[in-house]
């Protein structure tokens, strides 16, 4: 006789009727005595299995009762569909093998185990079904961010991670010994980008770059995966729009190919739904009118409520940069992501281009917050193409000159307006998915805090 077919607990739909064998993890068991139940799962899916004691032989009804969680086995048995439930499958089982027993018990067992000691076990908690759920979410952001800028007629242009110097400050570097001379693992690929825009026209990079923030937000990895692309001949405007096609299309895919996994997030898909053009676009003049609607309301709730320190709440000091609160205060005021353009250029990185018509010093920059409090997603915006305003900025904000000879080049070679911004994946699948913090985004998390495992 032929041997069953190795399949997987996608596939179970063009197998109904037959006799397969899937090879993977015992999930869970339960048993009413007379009938065991097994959930295997084997990185697709997770499949319900039944093992009557009148269908498989006393041996292996006996194994089905005593499988450890998490042990490899393969089972073999007929594939049959729920009659009033299509898509629904249910394998009656022939047999069942033990392939590799644990070596103990299960360290993440149904109980309540802290983030700590989830975090700790990351190599195992990611057979789990909200952390399969949520990596299977990003990767459909990462797909769909790829065909985004692919369908787009953008060229893949990957930037390096040992950089010579800085692009989002000096003191978020992590220093690297490179054959003697100090390197720095790169903050963004943007500088890169800009040379690839006059090289390509549009280009874009996708890769991991770091932090060495000294900060414990949910909302902060020391490692982080970034895409940033750059267009040449594009400004602020276009930049926006580009933003927010890229945003549309990752929520469109995301709800159209990911309705089981935000299932088993429990994610309030009505709030994805929203996320259509046009989004908002507020100057941040505008964003500090907001904040101080927010004081003023929250002074007048202080008064009636006696609370000092309520009433004390000055207003926002124009020209300062919104922290984390002062974002969630602004797009809560919005059902979809606002895009907050011209922040005060000192706020801002020494690249931004000035607004030659604010004479208070403004950058043509963009932050793009997600709705529900989720905050910045997307920083970016034009970049100064005038080779003396650059000389300045890079001489105020104190950095060697001669790390950026190279990247003053493209001023010197056909100046060019152009723009581009940077997405945050991690931010990103945060929000999508509706999670609390961005340690559960990626696979390994790096925070200041945790190096392992
Ligand atoms: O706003 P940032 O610092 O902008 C840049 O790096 C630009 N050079 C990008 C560009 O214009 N090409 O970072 C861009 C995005 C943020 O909006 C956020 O989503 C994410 O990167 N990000 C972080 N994500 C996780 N942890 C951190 N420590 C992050 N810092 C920034
Ligand atoms: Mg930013």
């Amino acid at each position: 006789m032929q041997a069953p077919p190795v399949v997987s607990t996608a596939d179970l739909k063009s197998h109904v009727g037959q006799r397969i064998t899937l090879r993977g993890w015992l999930y869970a068991r339960r048993s009413s005595g007379k009938i065991h139940f097994i959930e295997l799962r084997d990185g697709f899916g997770i499949a319900s299995c039944v093992a009557g004691k009148k269908d498989i032989s006393p041996e292996d009804f006996e194994t089905a009762d005593k499988i450890a969680q998490e042990s490899a086995i393969e089972i073999t048995g007929d594939v049959k569909e729920h009659p009033k439930k299509p898509g629904v499958f249910e394998i009656v089982l022939a047999s069942i093998k033990v392939l590799a027993p644990t070596a103990g018990e299960y360290p993440i067992s149904p109980k309540e185990h802290g983030t700590d000691f989830l975090m700790d076990h990351r190599h195992l908690w990611l057979r789990s079904k909200r952390q399969h759920a949520i990596m299977r979410v990003r990767h459909t952001i990462i797909q769909a961010i790829r065909s985004y800028f692919d369908d787009g007629g953008f060229t893949l242009v990957d930037a390096p991670i040992f950089t010579p110097n800085a692009c989002e400050g000096t003191s978020t570097l992590f220093e690297t010994d490179y054959h003697g001379d100090k390197a720095y693992l790169t903050q963004s690929g943007q500088l890169y980008m800009e040379a690839a825009a006059a090289a390509f026209g549009k280009a874009y990079c996708f890769g991991p770059t770091f932090r060495a923030e000294k900060s414990k937000t949910r909302r902060h990895l020391a490692e982080f995966w970034m895409v940033e692309p750059e267009v040449a001949f594009m400004d602020l405007d276009g930049d926006m729009d580009l933003a927010e096609g890229l945003l549309c299309t990752i929520v469109e895919r995301v709800l159209s190919q990911r309705g089981e996994e935000l299932k088993v997030l429990e994610r309030d898909t009505s709030k994805l739904e929203n996320v259509k053009k046009a989004f908002p676009r507020i100057h941040y003049d505008e964003a500090v009118k907001i904040l101080n609607e927010h004081r003023a309301q929250k002074r007048e709730e202080g008064k009636t409520k006696n609370d000092a320190e309520l009433a004390a709440t000055p207003d926002f000091p124009w020209g300062e940069d919104f922290g984390a609160e002062d974002e969630t205060v602004i797009s809560s005021r919005f059902d979809k992501p606002v895009m907050v353009h011209h922040y005060p250029a000192a706020v801002k990185a020494f690249y931004m281009k000035r607004d030659p018509s604010d004479p208070r010093g403004v950058a043509c920059c963009v932050d793009v917050l997600a709705p529900e409090g989720y905050g910045e997603v997307i920083g970016g915006g034009q970049r100064e193409d005038d080779l003396n305003i650059l000389l300045a900025a890079i001489e105020h904000h104190k950095l060697p000159m001669s790390a950026f000879e190279w990247y003053l080049d493209l001023r010197r070679y056909g100046t060019f307006t152009h723009a581009g911004f940077g997405l945050g994946v991690e931010r990103a699948v945060a929000w999508i998915c509706g999670l609390p913090h961005v340690r559960e985004t990626i696979p390994f998390a790096r925070m200041m805090n945790r190096l392992s495992p």
